[in-house]
C-alpha cells in the first residue's frame, strides 16, 4: 500500500483544495491533519475508483461528457489505479481524502476532462457508495471464511461423532454428549451469523450515488445504470437518507460483535478443555506460546487473544452507534468517523475466523480423560431416573429416588456404579437388576438421545449430511457470484 510522503503533507495554500474557491486563508496546520481522513481512507481507492468509472459512464449516457472523454477519465483512473497498486501514488493530507486525491491526480493527468467527473455527484454520495461497496466485498469475504470454518468443524464432528464428553450446565458435569454434537452446536452458532450476514446484504447493497450532496441531481443520470454496473440490487429512494444512512455500516459491526462473541464462547471453551484441570483436549504448538519466565508453559494464547478481540469489536459497534445518534440529516463530518471502526471491526472479525479455523481444525481429543470425568460425574443420573419411569415409577418420585442413591455414592465416594444391589433395592427394588446398571453407561445414555436435533450419534451424522449440503450449496454460490 501506498504511504503518505511527509514532504507533501505541507500546509496547504488556498487554491490547491478543489473546494477554496470560497476560502480567503489556508486550513490551519493542526487542523488540516486532524480533518484529513487519508491515513485510513485511502484502502478505499478501489472502490472510489469503481464509483468512478461508473458514474464517468452515467455522465457520458446523459450527454454531459462526451464518449471520447469518458474514455479520457477512465484511463487515467486505470493508471492511478496502478500507481497506487504500484506504491508509487503520493497521497497528499492537505487534499484530506481518498476522494479529492484520486481526483486531483486525475486532473493533473488528463487536464481540463478530469474537472467535469465530478458533475452531478458529491463527496457525500460517493463516500456512501465506496463504504457500501466495501462492505460488501468485505462481508462475502467474511462469509466464506466462516464456510471454511464450519467445514473444518463438520470434519471434526465426523471424526468424534461416537467420542462420548460430558455437557455442562452451570459448568457441573451434566449429561453425556458427543464430542461431534458440541462441534456441531458451534457451528449452529456460525450458521446464524452466516444467515445474518447473506440477509445484511440486500440492506447493504443499494445504491447511494446520483444522490449528490443531498437533495439528487439536476444532470438526468441513469442511477439504474449505475446501480447495474456497480451490482447493486436496488437504487436508493431517498437522497437525503442515502447520502446520512450508515445503518449498513452499524449492522456490519453488529454481524461482526456477535460472531465475535460466539467464537470467545468456543475459545473460553478450549482456554478451559486445554487446561490440565479438565485435559480433554491438546492443542499444536503451532497455535500456542509459552512464558519467558516458566519453562514448563504451553499457553492457548490463540484462544485467548480472540476471546479477548471480541472487546474492541463491541467497541467497534458502540462507537458507530455513538457517532450517529445525534447526527440530524443529511451528511455531517462525523460521518467520516465511520470508518475506523468498520475498518477494524471487519479485520478483526476476519482474522480471527481464519485463526480459529486453524485451531479447530487441529484439536487432538483426550477420549480416555473424557470417559474418566464421566465416569466420576453421575452424567447417567438422569438416565437411571428415566429407567424407572419406564418401570412405571412417576418422574418425581424416580428424581427423588435416584438422588437419595447419588447423596448414598457421595457419602461411599464413589459413582452410583459403585453401590451394592442391596443398597439399589432398598432404594428401588427395579434398581436392583442388570438392565439398570447397563443404564449407567454413557455410551448407553448417548444412544438413546435419539430426537431430531439429540446428542445420538445416528442424530449427530444427520445433521452432519445436512451442514454438508448447506456447505456445498454456499460454495457453489460463491462460484456463481
Ligand atoms: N472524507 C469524508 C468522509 O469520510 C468524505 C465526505 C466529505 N464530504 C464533505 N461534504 N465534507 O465522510
Amino acid at each position: 500500500m501506498s504511504k503518505q510522503k511527509s514532504g507533501k503533507e505541507s500546509h496547504a495554500k488556498p487554491g490547491q483544495k478543489p473546494w477554496s474557491g470560497r476560502f480567503e486563508e489556508g486550513t490551519e496546520r493542526r487542523f488540516e491533519q486532524f480533518s484529513a481522513s487519508i491515513a485510513f481512507d485511502s484502502r478505499l481507492y478501489a472502490e472510489d475508483i469503481e464509483c468512478s468509472l461508473a458514474h464517468a459512464e452515467a455522465l457520458a449516457r446523459a450527454g454531459v461528457i462526451s464518449g471520447a472523454e469518458r474514455k479520457k477519465i477512465a484511463a487515467g483512473l486505470a493508471q492511478i489505479r496502478d500507481e497506487i497498486r504500484g506504491g508509487k501514488f503520493e497521497w497528499q493530507v492537505s487534499l484530506e481524502d481518498v476522494h479529492m486525491n484520486i481526483e486531483a491526480r486525475l486532473v493533473e493527468l488528463v487536464g481540463e476532462t478530469g474537472k467535469k467527473l465530478h458533475t452531478g455527484r458529491s463527496r457525500n454520495d460517493q463516500v456512501a457508495t465506496d463504504l457500501r461497496l466495501y462492505s460488501r466485498a468485505r462481508s462475502d469475504a467474511l462469509r466464506s471464511a466462516i464456510h471454511g470454518l464450519q467445514s473444518g468443524l463438520v470434519d471434526v464432528a465426523e471424526r468424534e461423532a461416537g467420542t462420548v464428553m460430558p455437557a455442562f450446565t452451570h459448568l457441573q458435569a451434566a449429561q453425556p454428549v458427543s464430542f461431534g454434537h458440541h462441534m456441531l452446536a458451534w457451528f449452529e452458532m456460525l450458521q446464524r451469523d452466516d444467515l445474518r450476514l447473506l440477509d445484511l446484504r440486500k440492506r447493504i447493497n443499494v445504491l447511494p450515488l446520483g444522490s449528490a450532496a443531498g437533495a439528487g441531481t439536476s444532470y438526468p443520470l441513469d442511477r439504474q445504470h449505475v446501480a447495474e454496473l456497480l451490482g447493486f440490487e436496488s437504487v436508493s429512494g431517498n437522497s437525503l437518507d442515502a447520502v446520512s444512512d450508515r445503518d449498513f455500516a452499524i449492522e456490519s459491526c453488529f454481524a461482526c460483535a456477535m460472531i465475535m462473541m460466539h467464537l470467545s464462547r468456543m475459545c473460553e471453551e478450549i482456554v478451559l478443555w486445554c487446561s490440565p484441570q479438565f485435559g480433554f483436549v491438546g492443542l499444536p504448538d503451532r497455535f500456542c506460546t509459552g512464558s519467558s519466565m516458566m519453562p514448563q508453559k504451553k499457553n492457548p494464547d490463540a484462544a485467548e487473544l480472540i476471546r479477548g478481540k471480541s472487546g474492541r469489536v463491541y467497541g467497534d459497534l458502540m462507537s458507530l452507534l455513538t457517532v450517529m445518534k445525534a447526527q440530524p440529516l443529511a451528511y455531517n463530518r462525523d460521518n467520516q468517523e465511520d470508518k475506523e471502526a468498520l475498518f477494524d471491526a471487519f479485520d478483526t472479525a476476519l482474522d480471527c475466523v481464519h485463526i480459529m479455523h486453524g485451531v479447530t481444525a487441529s484439536l487432538t481429543v483426550n477420549r480416555r480423560r473424557l470417559q474418566d470425568v464421566l465416569a466420576h460425574g453421575f452424567t447417567t443420573a438422569t438416565d437411571l431416573a428415566d429407567y424407572l419411569v419406564a418401570q412405571g415409577v412417576p418422574f418425581r418420585d424416580a428424581h427423588r429416588i435416584v438422588g437419595e442413591a447419588v447423596r448414598l455414592a457421595v457419602k461411599k465416594g464413589g459413582g452410583l456404579d459403585g453401590l451394592s444391589r442391596r443398597e439399589m433395592e432398598a432404594l428401588h427394588p427395579a434398581l436392583s437388576g442388570d438392565e439398570a446398571a447397563a443404564v449407567l453407561s454413557p455410551e448407553h445414555s448417548l444412544q438413546t438421545k435419539s430426537t431430531w436435533g439429540g446428542t445420538a450419534p445416528e442424530q449427530v451424522r444427520k445433521q452432519i449430511g445436512l451442514a454438508r449440503e448447506h456447505l456445498a450449496q454456499a460454495g457453489g454460490e460463491r462460484e456463481r457470484d
